[in-house]
């Protein structure tokens, strides 16, 4: 469960150029749930993930998920936490271009205490979930756009993190690629993760899965 009281994000708080991205923020989003969180660019969707994720540290106020505050973690708990919990598919993927699919997708794996079978089997397992097995030795670089999201899925998914969070994901995909995505969608429902989606994409009215929608506007929820 993902619950946040009262949450503000000021950038350059107390200068010249002081602005609020996030106002008094207060939400709940239950273990299981498919939400959408709307907005137009620039209404704080993406500054919202990343202090889910603890990329960011709020200004003030409270995140609780599955029951450990958040917001004042310090760095490496934050990235343990991250590791554990979290999966995070940004909107430009952030995959390293240079390596192989496999690679890619084995990275949140190297900080864990594992044996190279232990690897091999939890990176297989994602790409299979990601439907892009049949691309584990091919670069990166070489994969289309909607090839290289289901990397980043994979990566998401291969610590069997319980909460996903994605930033747009359909922003750089065509029409054929977001159906896919919405297909995706209904696999994560079916492995019972919780899934929160940042966009303003009309695509997703179509989804059946989507159990909420969170509307964002300068900041605020409306
Ligand atoms: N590090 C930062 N410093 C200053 N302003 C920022 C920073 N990050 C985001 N912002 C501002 O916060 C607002 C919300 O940004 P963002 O969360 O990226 O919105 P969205 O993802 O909905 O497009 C934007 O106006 C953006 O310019
Ligand atoms: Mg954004």
């Amino acid at each position: 469960m993902i619950k946040i009281k009262n949450l503000y994000k000021i950038f350059n708080q107390n200068k010249k150029n002081e602005f609020i991205a996030l106002q008094d923020i207060n939400l709940e989003i239950k273990k299981e749930e498919i939400v959408l969180l709307k907005g137009i660019s620039g209404s704080g969707k993406s500054t919202l993930l990343s202090i889910i994720s603890s990329l960011q540290k709020p200004t003030s106020g409270d995140i609780i998920v599955d029951n450990e505050h958040i917001a004042k973690l310090p760095d490496l708990h934050a990235s343990f936490f991250r590791n554990k919990k979290i999966g995070y598919v940004f909107q430009d993927f952030n995959l390293i271009s240079s390596l192989n699919v496999y690679q890619n997708v084995m990275t949140p794996l190297i900080v864990q205490n594992l044996n190279t079978k232990q690897i091999e089997q939890k990176v297989l397992k994602a790409l299979e979930i990601a439907n892009i097995v049949h691309k584990k030795e091919e670069l990166v670089s070489n994969l289309s756009g909607g090839e290289k999201q289901r990397v980043a899925i994979a990566r998401a998914l291969v610590c069997d993190a319980n909460i996903l969070l994605f930033d747009e994901p359909t922003a750089n995909l065509d029409k054929d690629n977001s159906l896919k995505f919405l297909e995706a969608l209904e696999s994560f429902k079916a492995l019972g993760k919780t899934v929160v989606i940042a966009t303003h994409d009309s695509i997703f009215e179509q989804s059946r899965v989507i159990s909420k929608v969170i509307n964002m506007q300068n900041g605020k929820l409306i």
